[in-house]
């Protein structure tokens, strides 16, 4: 036999580079505080199963609380040579007391336990996204509330279409977020699953008390299958799908910051505590946050994809290529949350410019949809009264007037059915305050949705 844990059935040691090639240590360490939760709420149950004597379970958690209390202090040094996470701790407890340690791993496999700390790793972080945006949705609403009768140019094909408020536009951002909150809510269900007991594969012969551990680890529930147990990651997917969804979300929002703080927009000013400067250029005050949270939206998206491949095509139960769950999910957990905190402080703190917003939406013709309305709510087909004023836009955009510039006079050639009330409608203000169907920009339609958001986030 080798000096490997498993190194009973093998004569020859392994190539040394499989070593490093096979050993998740370097990433699964992570894990450490998890593992020895399992491992303690494992120990617990074989003692009172009577499965181990009291003693020697008593000696294995004083072992393991001993260990709690190192790694906290930083004391624990792992080695590539015990491969992962669960062997290194294994052999940490070891050395600390001696043989009876080789007794915890009665009725567990490496199987059960790594599912069970993957569980309990992404349980124990989901609370953290949640709370963060959670934040970012007060964040809107508070600037939402703030800016209902600001208004700003509605864009479709990013041409502008017509005024809308900008709280409006805000509020969109806040529902997406919502719809976030209720993705990573249903995956906390899959994620609060306890899959100890399912051993390698197949269940144990011990007689061990699943309900037991799971209460121990406060998890709601219990697998159903052992086989399931210790081969599903989709609590992972589901966790860096929704990353992903999240992700897009803020890259589109991050997307118009960049934009609209450009010269050419200037509708919004970053604040200085969340923009950088540039080495050459003086002048420069960069959207740089909002170009990583973009840019790190592939990454997330990239260990969807890898995930979803490593899955795709995997047999039933337990393989080694599952040990590559662990990167992607680890680095979408220190991806997501930060982005969500840059991302509600840049908007928290950036200014807006309402007057470029509001006079942007009256050098255009964003209003040619209200004429087009008021001929068509005076009886004419509204093909037609598309097609009139289709016209004078297009004579507009040749001589440099507005529809709002063309004398009453002129308005009455084309159809008597135009009066000086037009003028009014013509305005952006009009144009937002009339917009009163359910859900759409209309002041007091969005004050409705920012009286629900408050509402619902208890503020
Ligand atoms: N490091 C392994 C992983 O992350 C732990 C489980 C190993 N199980 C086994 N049968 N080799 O997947």
């Amino acid at each position: 036999s080798t000096d490997k844990l498993w190194g009973g059935r093998f004569t020859a040691e392994g190539a040394q580079w499989i070593d490093t090639f096979g050993a998740s240590i370097s990433f699964d360490q992570l894990m450490a505080d998890e593992d020895l939760e399992g491992s303690l709420a494992h120990v617990k149950m074989l003692k009172k199963t009577k499965i181990l004597p009291a003693t020697d379970a008593d000696q294995i958690i004083k072992g393991l609380q001993e260990l709690q209390t190192e790694l906290a202090a930083g004391q624990l040094t792992f080695s590539i040579k015990n491969e992962d996470i669960h062997m290194n701790l294994e052999s940490l407890l070891t050395q600390k007391i001696g043989p009876v340690a080789g007794k915890l791993h009665t009725a567990r496999s490496r199987n059960d336990q790594v599912a069970t700390d993957l569980h309990l790793y992404l349980k124990h972080r989901l609370p953290e996204v949640l709370t963060a945006l959670s934040q970012l949705q007060k964040t809107i609403v508070k600037k939402a509330e703030k800016h209902i009768y600001t208004i700003m140019p509605g864009y479709t094909h990013l041409q502008h279409a017509q005024p809308i408020s900008y709280g409006h536009y805000l509020m969109a951002y806040y529902q997406m977020f919502k719809r976030d909150i209720e993705r990573f809510t249903f995956n906390q269900q899959h994620t609060d699953l306890c899959p100890l007991g399912a051993a390698a594969l197949a269940g144990t012969t011990f007689p061990i008390d699943r309900q037991f551990t799971a209460n121990e680890l406060q998890f709601k529930g219990l697998y159903t299958n052992s086989l399931d147990a210790v081969s599903d990651r989709d609590f992972v997917l589901e966790f860096i799908s929704n990353s992903s969804i999240l992700m897009m979300h803020l890259s589109r929002f991050c997307e118009e910051i960049i934009l609209w703080c450009s010269y050419e927009f200037n509708y919004i000013e970053l604040s200085d505590e969340y923009s950088t400067g540039s080495s050459i250029m003086p002048q420069k005050k960069n959207p740089d946050m909002a170009e990583l949270i973009r840019g790190k939206s592939g990454r997330i998206f990239g260990h969807l994809l890898g995930l979803l491949t490593t899955l795709k095509g995997l047999p039933l139960a337990y393989n080694k290529d599952l040990q590559e769950d662990k990167e992607g999910l680890f680095d979408t957990i220190k991806t997501i949350i930060p982005s969500l905190k840059i991302f509600t402080g840049m908007l928290d703190t950036l200014s807006v410019n309402e007057d470029k917003m509001e006079h942007a939406t009256e050098h255009d013709f964003s209003n040619a949809t209200e004429l087009a309305d008021y001929l068509a709510s005076k009886g004419l087909p509204f093909r037609q009264a598309h097609a009139v004023v289709g016209k004078l836009v297009l004579k507009g955009t040749q001589d440099g007037t507005n529809l709002q510039d063309i004398p009453l006079t002129e308005f009455k050639k084309i159809s008597p059915l135009i009066t000086e009330d037009i003028y009014d409608d013509l305005k952006a203000k009009t144009a937002v305050t009339r917009r009163t169907s359910a859900g759409g920009t209309g002041f007091d339609e969005v004050a409705k949705q920012v009286q629900a958001a408050k509402a619902d986030l208890k503020i």
